[in-house]
């Protein structure tokens, strides 16, 4: 089958009103990623070379998203939405290319399993001119039926063109489909729209492959894989057995989690073995961990290198270019954006470190801050090995502490401070002996002057 070409066309011009919202509904995202770029993942990864992309509704803002998750796709406007089939045609210069095989998918369709379409396509190799992978859903009301006449399938019909018998059929049309590619065009050029919607239907491909002698084959697919998105409540549903995928994904690749139904992946998360992760952590996109990690609860973490042996959390917040060398560790309440830690380092509490290096074994003290910024400008600070910053000091960049500086706690540092220097950035301290004393007595007989007073 690697030897066949195909084309995938993903159809996406729909207005997805039921979103109630400003942004095309394929472009929301499942795990971090547009729902559509997930359907365009299945299509690759079912062996589709090309992808096309038939846009309509927000047409620029899905030219532009398509840039970022599928820069080879081509995008086909279709103007005016008069059907599946209709939208299919809007891809016709593509289709047009020649293919050995046509996929169709949905862009509100996206927990397709590309097995489904590598299995439908396979069946093309065979000899199938058409190919519809069927489901059986809980409540089949709205779909296209399965009509099949001695183990043929020789028709889908819509929901609103069923007989009531028809309306029976449990087996319905999950809305993917395999075409032949040297029928395709004929074929979706025979389709009218005599029908109760006045549609143009992709589905009527089938009895009119079916009238020609061509061969029409149904495969069946899981419920979850053709799950199709119209609104939030779905849209969370989907994102729900995502997560519950790749939980147990990550679970069999030798990660622990504790609380599994707690832990939210992102698409692009990469985890190594014996990594441990305690409950409600949230990875972004971006993340990337190594083996025998600790993830403690009620980490937040992006775009964040964290390498082997490394201890984050509870509580801490990785932002991108969070960058973790073995063994680094990142306590409670703690901030990491855009520094690297070296190997062993320690920031255990309560600190933020932004446009940073903390060198190899330094010692980060409770509350301290690196002053990245002026209002205006980031600026970055230096750390050097085996340094050690007093808790509560602010470090302003820029600024550098050599290899082994050692910072006095409480310290403003506005200047680099040599290796293994001491530096003190704060007043010294005064000691008056018995003025505390004095100072209470002082305190205490005008609280009592002013109550006598009324
Ligand atoms: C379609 C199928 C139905 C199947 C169901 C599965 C047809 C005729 N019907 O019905 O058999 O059971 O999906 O979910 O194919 N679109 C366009 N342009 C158009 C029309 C649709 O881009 O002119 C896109 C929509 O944005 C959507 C997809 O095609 O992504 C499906 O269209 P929709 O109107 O939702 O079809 P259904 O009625 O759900
Ligand atoms: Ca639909």
């Amino acid at each position: 089958m690697s030897q066949r070409t195909c084309l995938s066309v993903i159809l996406a011009a729909g207005e997805g009103t039921r979103m109630k919202s400003v942004v095309p509904k394929v472009l929301h995202p499942i795990a971090g990623l547009p729902m559509v770029a997930h359907v365009v993942r299945a299509a690759e990864a079912a062996g589709a070379g090309d992808q096309a992309l038939v846009i309509g509704h927000g047409a620029d803002e899905m030219r532009k998203a398509t840039q970022k998750f599928a820069p080879k796709a081509e995008t086909f406007v279709q103007d005016k939405r008069l059907g599946t089939a209709h939208a299919v045609l809007a891809a016709r210069a593509a289709i047009s290319k020649g293919y050995d095989d046509i996929l169709v998918m949905f862009g509100d369709t996206p927990l397709i399993d590309p097995g489904a379409l590598a299995a439908a396509r396979q069946k093309l190799a065979e000899g199938a001119a058409v190919v519809v992978i069927g489901f059986r859903p809980p409540n089949p009301a709205g779909y296209g039926r399965l009509i099949e006449k001695g183990g043929k399938l020789t028709a889908i019909r819509e929901e609103k063109d069923c007989t009531d018998e028809e309306k029976k059929i449990a087996f319905c049309n999950a809305g993917m489909m395999a075409v032949a590619g040297k029928h395709a065009l004929t074929l979706l050029d025979q389709v009218g729209n005599n029908n109760a919607k006045g549609e143009y239907y992709l589905t009527d491909i089938v009895e009119i492959s079916g009238g020609q002698g061509l061969d029409v084959v149904a495969t069946e697919a899981s419920f979850e894989n053709a799950l199709g998105i119209n609104n939030r409540a779905e849209l969370a549903e989907a994102e729900g057995i995502w997560q519950t995928r790749r939980r147990r994904e990550a679970m069999l690749s030798g990660v622990t989690l504790i609380a599994p139904e707690t832990v939210f992946f992102s698409h692009d998360t990469e985890i190594g073995a014996d990594t441990v992760v305690e409950p409600n952590v949230w990875f972004g996109p971006g993340v990337k961990i190594a083996t025998g990690a600790k993830i403690h609860a009620f980490s937040h973490i992006e775009g964040a290198t964290i390498a082997s042996n490394c201890d984050v959390g509870p509580f801490a917040r990785l932002r991108p270019g969070a960058d973790l060398r073995q063994k680094a560790k990142v306590g409670n309440f703690c901030e990491v954006k855009q520094a690297t830690l070296e190997e062993g380092a320690k920031v255990n509490h309560l600190t933020y470190i932004g446009d940073a290096r903390v060198g190899a074994g330094a010692n980060i003290g409770a509350g301290t801050i690196t002053c990245n910024y002026d209002g205006y400008s980031k600026f970055f600070t230096d750390i050097g090995e085996g340094a050690f910053v007093g808790s509560n000091s602010s470090l302003v960049a820029p600024v550098a502490i050599g290899k082994g500086g050692y910072i006095a706690s409480g310290s403003v540092i506005t200047e680099s401070v040599p290796d293994d220097a001491l530096a003190f950035g704060r007043a010294r301290q005064r000691t008056l002996p018995g003025k505390g004393k004095e100072l209470r007595e002082r305190f205490a007989s005008a609280a009592a002057a002013k109550k006598a007073s009324g």
